[in-house]
């Protein structure tokens, strides 16, 4: 899967954006942002992550989520949820949609060309990652699955980029 090309000076930018900003973004915001430093790529590619909604603007993660992470050696604590607006579509490199609808948001908000769905890069396949945030905490674990493996090729892909 093919990356933009950086737009400007500076480090790559990388937006990673879902519905609430509290459950998928920001769990896959912390697993990429691992991966990145252990590539050795800490500062040369930033990750930020953000929701289309804003109910939870200014809060910190999803309980479960935060779980989820601490349990699988993560520290999500340090989150606190912000909106992907309109006034933002020239802030990132690359835009990253969580779901097929997270998607469609972001295209009509004008994101345009810098956006891909998270799971295109994913090893195992396209995909949504299905929004966990009214399920059970078997949500979480899969997310979680899904995000590792995919934030591992991700960081590849960002580790190679020309
Ligand atoms: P997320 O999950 O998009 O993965 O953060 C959601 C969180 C909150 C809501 C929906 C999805 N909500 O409707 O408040």
């Amino acid at each position: 899967m093919e990356l933009p090309a950086k737009r400007g000076p500076g480090h790559y930018r990388v937006a990673i954006v879902c519905l609430g900003n509290i459950c998928r973004s920001p769990m896959a915001q912390v697993v990429l942002t691992d991966r990145l430093d252990k590539a050795g790529l800490t500062g040369e590619v930033v990750v930020d992550s953000s929701g289309t909604g804003d109910w939870h603007v200014g809060g910190p993660m999803d309980e479960r989520a935060a779980a989820t992470l601490f349990l699988n050696g993560y520290d999500g604590s340090a989150h606190r949820a912000a909106q992907y607006t309109a006034e933002r579509t020239g802030e990132h490199d690359l835009v990253l949609a969580m779901d097929a609808a997270n998607f469609a948001d972001l295209l009509a908000l004008g994101v345009g060309d810098r956006l891909r769905m998270f799971r295109d890069f994913d090893p195992d396949g396209p995909g949504d990652v299905p929004d966990p945030y009214y399920g059970g905490a078997d949500g979480f674990e899969r997310v979680l699955g899904m995000v590792e493996r995919t934030a591992d090729a991700l960081a590849t892909s960002l580790e190679h980029r020309s």
